[in-house]
């Protein structure tokens, strides 16, 4: 046995995973050996969190969250690397988020630091459904929501904060693997499954309006956008991008994403007002496109000047950072090149680090817990 696959082995057997078929993962439920599980009372705190196996839960008819939909859901990701140790990306941005849909939804919610112990706990507990490095991440899926029985409209007497994992791979299905000519020299440009998507402009349906709950990660803005999605997606797009419902002028975010618009060096996304959810995939890549010297923007863009852009791309925990090939508004399809979003791509969110390629204040993204 040569070298290569003599060390090859060696790093296969420094960790132990899961019976799975790694090359065949997409974006579906996989379940796992371990869900978190804690609960509070309304005017009490959180505490006493267990790890139990995964399963069905038991609910009131009448709870909270299945009548008058009182709930939250984040969505993080933990990473393999090649010594087989776990990095999670962020994880206290998705508590401190958290937090503040709690706070608009009347719950009560874990501590920043309860919130990332659990999720620790919970990825510690599945470390064998981490996918091989390269093969996807565990997408982690924290749940707040009022389990409590309540018939009259209040807040429930009872909460659950679970949390429960899934190996992924790509979220959008399209796939495809190429090596491009990197704009920087010596960046290696590998790109696994990040197909350009399609999306589709249109005015019937909108996500969220000011004053309403679009800029928090509550279940309800999910489950409004099924329809539009489900649409978009019998006409063979991938799927939908709003526009705002004042003005039914200025972009607001994919179903399930945040997106940016690239015109000559300036990189540019909806400002945060209320009906954007406030990514953290988005966050990062602000801090990373400033710190490589481009121009960032947060402001209202129009739906004019997203057709003239030279590029688009689509970010989230899910997508992680989807390039857009095609926009369609009023039946006509424009077409955009991939530059700057690869550029991300590539560096997004280990890689670079690894590689030493990142600028140092991208570092601070990972969080190397060292398992
Ligand atoms: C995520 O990116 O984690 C999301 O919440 C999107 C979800 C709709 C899959």
């Amino acid at each position: 046995m040569g070298l290569g696959a003599k060390l090859r082995r060696v790093r296969r057997q420094a960790f132990e995973l899961a019976d799975v078929c790694w090359d065949d993962i997409g974006f579906g439920i996989i379940p796992t050996d371990y869900m978190y599980v804690m609960r509070c009372p309304r005017d009490g705190e959180f505490s006493n969190g267990t790890l139990e196996p995964y399963g069905n839960i038991e609910l009131s008819p009448s709870s909270g969250v299945l009548n008058y939909g009182q709930g939250l859901f984040e969505g993080l990701k933990a990473y393999r690397k090649e010594d087989g140790s776990i990095l999670l990306f962020r994880p206290e941005e998705n508590g401190v988020r958290m937090r503040m849909g709690a706070e608009r939804l009347c719950m009560p919610a874990p501590t920043v630091e309860q919130f990332v112990d659990a999720i620790k706990a919970t990825v510690l507990a599945n470390k064998r459904w981490v996918p091989p490095p390269g093969k996807g991440s565990l997408y982690i899926r924290p749940l707040l929501m009022g389990t409590g029985a309540v018939l009259e409209l209040a807040p429930a007497p009872e909460y659950t904060f679970l949390i429960y994992v899934s190996p992924v791979g790509n979220y959008f299905k399209e796939s495809y693997r190429r090596i491009s000519s990197p704009p920087i020299e010596s960046w290696v440009f590998v790109h696994e499954g990040l197909a350009p998507i399609n999306l589709v402009i249109q005015n019937d349906y909108h996500r969220a309006t000011p004053g309403g709950t679009g800029g928090i990660k509550t279940i309800g803005n999910y489950a409004s956008v099924l329809k539009a999605q489900s649409e978009a997606k019998e006409k063979g797009y991938s799927d939908v991008l709003y526009l705002d419902s004042v003005h039914k002028k200025y972009l607001e975010e994919v179903s399930s994403c945040n997106v940016f618009v690239v015109k000559d060096n300036t990189i540019s996304t909806p400002a945060i007002r209320g009906t954007i959810l406030p990514g953290i995939t988005r966050k990062s890549i602000i801090d990373v496109a400033v710190s490589l010297g481009f121009q960032v923007e947060e402001r209202l863009i129009s739906v004019e000047e997203v057709l003239d852009a030279d590029e688009v791309f689509c970010t989230g925990t899910a997508v992680v950072v989807s390039p857009v090939g095609s926009i369609t508004y009023h039946g006509k399809r424009i077409v955009f090149e991939q530059m700057v979003g690869d550029m991300f791509i590539v560096g997004y969110p280990m890689e670079m680090a690894e590689l030493g390629l990142c600028p140092n204040n991208s570092t601070l993204f990972l969080q190397d817990y060292k398992w």
